[in-house]
């Protein structure tokens, strides 16, 4: 794991600069990603300017491209604090913003723009010696930001940990963070803010009835009880549990320990009787949670992993304003409006996976690589949703996942990501950004996780391309 002392050091000047902007009375437009890190990394800026009474808005866009920064450029703000987007484009801001940007970002990029003097505008992970894919988001990175700025906002920790399950970074043993991210926990558990604990990890274990849970938990993907709910309920039944206090539901966070290890043996015994499904998901099983305590309980921001979705849902649904609202504090109507989002999320989402799967020409498949036409079907700010789920699909296991839509400007939109139990070393952001480039698109991202956008006349290059980028072992993880 990387040292944070490099960084440290760096956010002192980036800091100061911030400072002053601020004290000069600028108004500063905060320009982020639509995603769970992307919410929580403007907000977290968002409010931490605005607790320093500057003048500042929050935009989200789905990815950053020329048209964002000409779109920037014609809107004329003071200022412009880039969150986690802009990786590799520094280049493209200063021509269009002069100096009136920075950028506060994790995901990986070209040496050149390491080495570059960017007058310090550039807070990014990789700079620093911090792996971004997994050591911290931008959600992390803007926390540093903030309590650097003031040691008040170390309460903002809370929402540093919402990002990095969001952005699946509790890739340590068990699901817990490394590197930086766990330092930003350990703050938060000292605040009294965040706890964790090892338990089941099922999807809803604050919100949601047991035996829906156990059926709306896709990873581990059991076959026979993933989204079968009356699968689920007989088993948990037959096993003696007690699902109902009175008339209503429990929830898994009301079991009891001794409970719990009732519902894991349930659990594994259908998994050896029904022979479907490797009995290694029993270990998948029990993992890292992490519950902000000073949530309601019941509440779906109770759970960071259920926070996480539901700003994802919003984001992904064009409704990134509500989780904005979210973060800021709002536990009123935006949290209800955001509630019926998640739902609306959810069902799009089944939708899509089901006619990607009834409709076979969709999926062009070799074993090896994977690639889904989501044209005419997937919304493209739902398209990085769609490859995670797919990614977790034990129907298309070990592969390198590619899934593309056409987007409402003509474009081709692709998200990638290396499915449950791929091997290949194949960096996915180094070759997305390759390869789009090479077409003259925009692209990159994480080894695991990448996406990229074409013009439509290029699909066939870009491909072809794509193709013997995957075993040149110049696009390899180190
Ligand atoms: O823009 P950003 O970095 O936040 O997007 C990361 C996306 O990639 C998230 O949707 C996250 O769920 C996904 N991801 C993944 N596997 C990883 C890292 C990220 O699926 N190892
Ligand atoms: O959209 P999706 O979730 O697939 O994005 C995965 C990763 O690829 C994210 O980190 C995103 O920021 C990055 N990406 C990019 N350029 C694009 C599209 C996605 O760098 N045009």
């Amino acid at each position: 794991m990387g040292d944070s002392s490099k960084l440290v050091q760096a956010l002192k000047p980036f800091c100061e600069n911030l400072r002053q902007i601020v004290e000069s009375g600028k108004e500063i437009s905060i320009i982020t990603h639509l995603d769970a890190d992307g919410i929580t990394s403007g907000s977290i800026m968002a409010i931490a300017l605005a607790r320093m009474n500057a003048k500042c808005t929050v935009r989200t866009v789905s990815d950053m491209s020329q048209s964002v920064i000409e779109m920037m450029k014609s809107e004329d703000h003071d200022y412009y604090v880039i969150t986690d987007l802009g990786g590799g484009m520094a280049a493209n801001f200063r021509k269009a913003l002069g100096d009136r940007w920075v950028v506060i970002d994790h995901h990986q990029i070209p040496e050149q723009e390491i080495l570059t003097d960017d007058g310090g505008r550039i807070m990014n992970a990789w700079k620093y010696g911090l792996d971004g894919g997994i050591e911290v988001p931008a959600g992390g990175m803007a926390y540093m930001v903030a309590s650097n700025l003031d040691r008040k906002n170390r309460d903002l920790s809370a929402l540093a940990v919402v990002s990095a399950v969001g952005d699946r970074q509790d890739q340590g043993n068990k699901r817990s963070f490394l590197g930086l991210n766990q330092e930003i926990l350990n703050m938060a558990k000292s605040l009294g803010l965040v706890s964790f604990e090892l338990d089941l990890m099922l999807t809803g274990r604050e919100t949601r009835p047991l035996h829906e849970a156990l059926a709306y938990t896709s990873f581990p993907y059991i076959d026979g009880l993933t989204w079968n709910s009356s699968n689920c309920h007989t088993i948990l039944k037959n096993a003696g549990l007690n699902l109902k206090d009175g008339g209503r539901w429990r929830v898994l966070s009301e079991f009891s320990q001794e409970e719990k290890s009732v519902v894991i043996d349930a659990i594994s015994k259908y998994v050896v009787t029904s022979s479907k499904t490797s009995a290694g998901v029993i270990d998948d099983l029990v993992g890292y949670v992490y519950t902000l305590e000073s949530e309601d309980r019941r509440s779906q921001l109770r759970d960071a992993r259920e926070f996480s979705t539901l700003l994802n849902a919003c984001g992904r649904i064009g409704k990134s304003g509500v989780g904005v609202a979210i973060c800021m504090g709002d536990r009123n109507a935006m949290l209800t409006a955001g509630e019926q989002i998640s739902t609306e999320y959810r069902t799009t989402l089944r939708n899509y996976i089901s006619t990607i799967f009834n409709e076979k020409w969709r999926v062009n498949d070799d074993g090896k690589i994977t690639i889904v036409n989501g044209d005419g079907l997937v919304a493209e700010d739902m398209l990085g949703a769609v490859s995670s789920l797919l990614s977790g699909s034990p129907s298309l296991p070990e592969r390198l996942l590619f899934v593309k839509t056409l987007s409402k400007d003509s474009t081709y939109k692709f998200s990638s990501r290396k499915s449950l139990g791929c091997k290949s070393k194949a960096n996915l952001g180094l070759i997305m950004r390759h390869c789009a480039e090479a077409v003259g698109g925009t692209g990159g991202g994480h080894a695991a996780a990448a996406g990229c956008r074409i013009p439509h006349t290029s699909l066939e290059n870009f491909t072809s391309k794509l193709r013997a980028a995957v075993n040149d072992p110049g696009f390899q993880a180190a």
